[in-house]
């Protein structure tokens, strides 16, 4: 049995019930001796944070929650305020600057999802990764989401599935496309059952790189003649 599954079942995170600890165990295997920040959204009474301390045992880790909680835990801050407060967010941010990885365990209310994700993924640094926990609140609709239209805008798996595109955005080739942040910026994305894994780093092949740059009437005429 691996450290981690040991620790969640020590300190009954859920993490483990929900078959989450696998996805970790893969991610986190090769780098948890490695002095790394870390922040989770979502305390609750704090079993993750114990198991992130014991496994992650040189790294400094944050928790955030919307509810207070007295809790001591080695190597371990705690904030206290609503995830979607970016002066709440920039705080924290302001005092670690960056974080190697990012869970989101927090509401699960879609738009709350999204607008964190938005804000911290300025502050993940190159390499990093983001966890979205506990998509199935995405079809639910009072988080946000839908079981009906699996199309509906707003939803964090909507969101999340949107981001496939930063990977190849390359390839849009649409002559007034502006690039957006995420574009370029994330390496990959794996979706598990219910938990989300999101990649960050500039993209290192450039497909086009040596190809002149097309002109503004190049791309006009090239883009209209698509249309007839
Ligand atoms: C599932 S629990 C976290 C469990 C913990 N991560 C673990 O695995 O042991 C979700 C937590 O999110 C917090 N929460 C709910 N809405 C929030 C919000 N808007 N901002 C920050 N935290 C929120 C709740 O108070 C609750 O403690």
């Amino acid at each position: 049995m691996s450290d981690l599954i040991k620790l969640a079942q020590l300190y009954k995170a859920n993490k483990y019930e929900m078959g989450y600890i696998d996805v970790y165990e893969n991610y986190f295997k090769d780098i948890k001796d490695k002095k790394l920040k870390i922040l989770e959204i979502g305390i609750d009474k704090g079993p993750s944070l114990k198991v992130w301390s014991e496994y992650f045992k040189n790294s400094e880790i944050v928790g955030l929650d919307i509810k207070p909680i007295d809790l001591n835990i080695k190597n371990v801050e705690l904030f206290f305020g609503d995830q979607t407060d970016l002066k709440f967010l920039a705080e924290i941010v302001g005092k670690y600057k960056y974080f190697d990885i990012i869970i989101d365990d927090g509401s699960h209310i879609s738009s709350h999802v999204i607008k964190s994700f938005n804000y911290l993924f300025d502050y993940l640094s190159d390499g990093g990764l983001y966890f979205v926990e506990d998509l199935h609140y995405s079809y639910y609709p009072r988080y946000g989401g839908s079981r009906l239209n699996l199309n509906k805008k707003g939803t964090s798996i909507n969101f999340l599935k949107s981001l496939v595109d930063s990977v190849n955005y390359e390839n849009f080739d649409r002559p007034f496309y502006k690039k957006n942040k995420f574009n370029g910026m994330i390496n990959n994305i794996n979706f598990f059952q219910n938990i989300a894994v999101i990649s960050k780093n500039p993209s290192k092949i450039y497909l086009y790189k040596n190809k002149p740059k097309a002109s503004f009437f190049e791309k006009t005429k090239k883009f209209f003649s698509k249309l007839f």
